[in-house]
């Protein structure tokens, strides 16, 4: 699903932020990524999503080179990736429904089947009480669901989360890893997300790596 070859990223020519990046994910595999403040966690989620180009070394996201791609290539990958951030990063002008529908307007399905859609994942991130609801008007906890919901609804084959549970008390958290489990459980999505405290007793099979001095390690 995910196959990186020595693959360096940088903003700059002179620091490499990540250095000679080797592994592999298969599909359906749930991955959790650590690492120091700074160590280069979410640039390595950015290049997966073509948000940092590669400097050298190869990438491959479902079978889509991230080498030099092109901006229609780049947004047929995007149709298989949905997205999750610490902060959320709703859109607070748009209800809640209206925000799950992004990624569905972006990809051209239509309006009707995005409403009907939205509704559904409402329910599933048990939101369906707050429809009509702009973001301000939620909990830190019910804004990542609607998050959630958001980067579930096109049907991607691979999340990416970027410290999703950060600024989430333990209980908002837990029914945010609940979610991605599901989705890699249910659905079959491949998971990979950044994570400062890995969840002890996490109940599915998933593996570790670990970013240090740019170098990216499996942790056994
Ligand atoms: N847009 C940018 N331009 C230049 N340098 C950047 C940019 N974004 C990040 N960096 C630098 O790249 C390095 C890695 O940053 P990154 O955000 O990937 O770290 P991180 O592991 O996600 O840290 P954190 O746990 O604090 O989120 C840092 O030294 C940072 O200062
Ligand atoms: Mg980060």
């Amino acid at each position: 699903m995910i196959e990186a070859k020595n693959i360096y990223l940088a903003y700059d020519e002179n620091k490499f932020i990540i250095k000679k990046g080797t592994f592999s994910i298969k599909n359906k595999e749930f991955i959790f990524i650590g690492g120091n403040s700074g160590s280069g966690k979410s640039t390595l989620l950015k290049s997966f999503y073509g948000e940092i180009p590669l400097k050298h070394g190869n990438l491959t996201i479902d079978n889509h080179k991230l080498n030099n791609i092109s901006s229609k290539n780049l947004k047929t990958l995007r149709k298989d990736i949905g997205i999750i951030f610490q902060d959320y990063k709703l859109i607070k002008e748009w209800t809640i429904e209206e925000n799950i529908m992004l990624p569905l307007k972006i990809n051209g399905y239509a309006h009707d089947v995005s409403v009907v859609q939205a509704e559904k994942l409402l329910a599933h991130v048990k939101l369906s009480h707050r429809k009509g609801y702009y973001p301000n008007e939620l909990s830190g906890g019910e804004q990542q669901r609607v998050a959630v919901a958001r980067a579930l609804a096109h049907n991607p084959k691979i999340i990416i989360a970027d410290e999703p549970t950060g600024n989430l008390d333990d209980y908002s958290a837990d029914v945010v890893w609940n979610l991605l489990k599901g989705a890699n459980e249910q659905l079959g999505i491949t998971v990979v997300v950044v994570t400062h405290r890995v969840p002890k007793n996490f109940g599915i099979r998933s593996r570790q790596f670990k970013i240090q001095d740019g170098i990216i390690y499996e942790v056994s």
